[in-house]
C-alpha cells in the first residue's frame, strides 16, 4: 500500500453500521471471562509495618483460614522480605497469593535504611517480569507473576501522628506500588481519637506529598462506592481469628472483660469495608494500575538507562535496531578506547619498570668497583707488610747464621785454651739473649 492511501485509511472516519442479524461477536466478554478463570489469577500483598502490629492476624482474618502462626523474629539485624505463596480456591476461581512480610521492620536502632530492602525487592520482582518480556522466547502465559500488587501499610494506634519512619517509607514506595494506608489494632484506640487521628493521617500523607492508592471512580459500577471509601482512609482494622458468640451467632471478635469487639462490624472497626475495597471491588483495578503505571514506569526508567528511546532528537521515531546499531558502536568505540588506554599504561609501566632496572644495575655496578678498589688497597698494603716480614725475616737468618758462626768459634777457641782469661768469659756470656723482629736488634 502507498504511503499516501495509508494516510488516507487512518484518517478515514469511522462509520457506524448495524448488523443484519446475530453474529456473535457480543460472547467476547464470557470468553474473556472463561479463559481467566481456566487460568487463574495472582495476587501480591506486601505488609508493611512493625513487627506483632497485627499482620499476620489481619491476613488470616481476610482470606478466612490460617495462613501463618510463627511470630517473627525480633532481632533482625535488617529488615527482610519474606515471600510466601499459597494456592486459594472459591468457587472455580484459583488464586494464587503472595503475602510478602517485611520481616523485622521499625525493629532496628538506626532505621534509616529501613526502606530500602523493600524497595529493592519490589524492583526485583519488576526486573523480572521485564527479563521474561525481553526474551525471544517469552512465556508470560504462565509466568508467576510475583509484583507487588498492594502495599497494607500498618499504622501504629498511637492517636498521635505518623512516624518519621512511616512517611519516609511510604514516600519510597508510593511510585512503585499502591499503597493502602490502615491503622493496626484499631480496637486500642477510642472513636473519638481515631476520628482525630485519621484526619491527622491523611493531612500529614498530603503535606509530605505521599501519594496513595485511590480508590477509581472512573468505572460508573463502582464510582460511588469507592468515592466514598475514600473519604473513609486510612481504615482502622482489627483483626482476630477467635469466635465469639453474640447472640445466637458465632462471630470473629476479640473479646474483652468489658465488651466484645467484633471484626465485621461496621460500627466497630472498618475491617469489612477493608475486605470489600481490596477483595471484592477493586483487585482488578491494583492489579491493573501496578501492570499499567507502576510497572511502566519501572520498565521506560529502565529502558532508558539503557539507551533506549521513543523518538530521535528530530522527533522522528526510533527503531529498535537503530539504537541497537547505535549502542553497539558507542559500545565498541568505548572498548577501543579502553584498550588503548590499557595498552599505553602497559607501555607505560614497562618503561618504568625498565627505567627501574637499569638504574639498579647502575647502582650495583657502582657499589661493585667500590667494592673492587678497596680489596686492591687492602691487597697492595698486604703485599707490602708481607716484603716488610720476608726482609726483616731474612735479616733475623743472616744474624742467626753469624751468631753461630761466632758461636762455634768461640767453642773451638775454649776447647784448645782451656785456662782462658776472665775477661773472655764475660765477654762470651754477654752476647744478646732475644732478638726484636720489629726493630731488628738484639736485646738484653
Ligand atoms: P510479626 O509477624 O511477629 O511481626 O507479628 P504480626 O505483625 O504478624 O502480628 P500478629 O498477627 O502475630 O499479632 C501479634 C499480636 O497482636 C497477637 O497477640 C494478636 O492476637 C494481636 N493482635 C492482632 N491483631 C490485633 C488487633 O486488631 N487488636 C488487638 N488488640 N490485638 C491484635
Ligand atoms: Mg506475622
Amino acid at each position: 500500500m502507498a504511503a499516501t492511501d495509508l494516510e488516507r485509511f487512518s484518517n478515514e472516519e469511522k462509520r457506524n453500521l448495524s448488523l443484519g442479524g446475530h453474529v456473535g461477536f457480543d460472547s467476547l466478554p464470557d470468553q474473556l471471562v472463561s479463559k481467566s478463570v481456566t487460568q487463574g489469577f495472582s495476587f501480591n500483598i506486601l505488609c508493611v509495618g512493625e513487627t506483632g502490629i497485627g499482620k499476620s492476624t489481619l491476613m488470616n482474618t481476610l482470606f478466612n483460614t490460617t495462613f501463618e502462626t510463627e511470630e517473627a523474629s525480633h532481632y533482625e539485624s535488617a529488615v527482610r522480605l519474606r515471600p510466601r505463596t499459597y494456592d486459594l480456591q472459591e468457587s472455580n476461581v484459583h488464586l494464587k497469593l503472595t503475602i510478602v512480610d517485611a520481616v523485622g521492620f521499625g525493629d532496628q536502632i538506626n532505621k534509616d535504611e529501613s526502606y530500602r530492602p523493600i524497595v529493592e525487592y519490589i524492583d526485583t520482582q519488576f526486573e523480572n517480569y521485564l527479563q521474561e518480556e525481553l526474551k525471544i522466547r517469552r512465556s508470560l502465559f504462565n509466568y508467576h507473576d510475583t509484583r507487588i500488587h498492594v502495599c497494607l501499610y500498618f499504622i501504629t494506634p498511637t492517636g498521635h501522628s505518623l512516624k518519621s519512619l512511616d512517611l519516609v517509607t511510604m514516600k519510597k514506595l508510593d511510585s512503585k506500588v499502591n499503597i493502602i494506608p490502615i491503622i493496626a489494632k484499631a480496637d486500642t484506640i477510642s472513636k473519638s481519637e481515631l476520628h482525630k487521628f485519621k484526619i491527622k493521617i491523611m493531612s500529614e500523607l498530603v503535606s509530605n506529598g505521599v501519594q496513595i492508592y485511590q480508590f477509581p471512580t472512573d468505572d460508573e459500577a463502582v464510582a460511588e462506592i469507592n468515592s466514598v471509601m475514600n473519604a473513609h482512609l486510612p481504615f482502622a482494622v482489627v483483626g482476630s481469628t477467635e469466635e465469639v458468640k453474640v447472640g445466637n451467632k458465632l462471630v470473629r471478635a476479640r473479646q474483652y472483660p468489658w465488651g466484645v469487639v467484633q471484626v465485621e462490624n461496621e460500627s466497630h472497626c472498618d475491617f469489612v469495608k477493608l475486605r470489600e475495597m481490596l477483595i471484592r471491588v477493586n483487585m482488578e483495578d491494583l492489579r491493573e494500575q501496578t501492570h499499567t503505571r507502576h510497572y511502566e514506569l519501572y520498565r521506560r526508567c529502565k529502558l532508558e538507562e539503557m539507551g533506549f528511546k521513543d523518538t530521535d532528537p528530530d522527533n522522528q521515531p526510533f527503531s529498535l535496531q537503530e539504537t541497537y546499531e547505535t549502542k553497539r558502536k558507542e559500545f565498541l568505540g568505548e572498548l577501543q578506547r579502553k584498550e588503548e588506554e590499557m595498552r599505553q599504561m602497559f607501555v607505560n609501566k614497562v618503561k618504568e619498570t625498565e627505567a627501574e632496572l637499569k638504574e639498579k644495575e647502575r647502582e650495583l655496578h657502582e657499589k661493585f668497583e667500590h667494592l673492587k678498589r678497596i680489596h686492591q688497597e687492602e691487597k697492595r698494603k698486604v703485599e707490602e707488610k708481607r716484603k716488610e716480614l720476608e726482609e726483616e725475616m731474612n735479616a733475623f737468618n743472616r744474624r742467626k747464621v753469624a751468631v753461630e758462626t761466632l758461636q762455634s768459634q768461640s767453642l773451638q777457641a775454649t776447647s784448645q785454651q782451656p785456662l782462658k782469661k776472665d775477661k773472655d768469659k764475660k765477654n762470651f756470656f754477654s752476647l744478646p739473649s732475644a732478638y726484636s723482629i720489629t726493630t731488628g736488634r738484639y736485646v738484653n
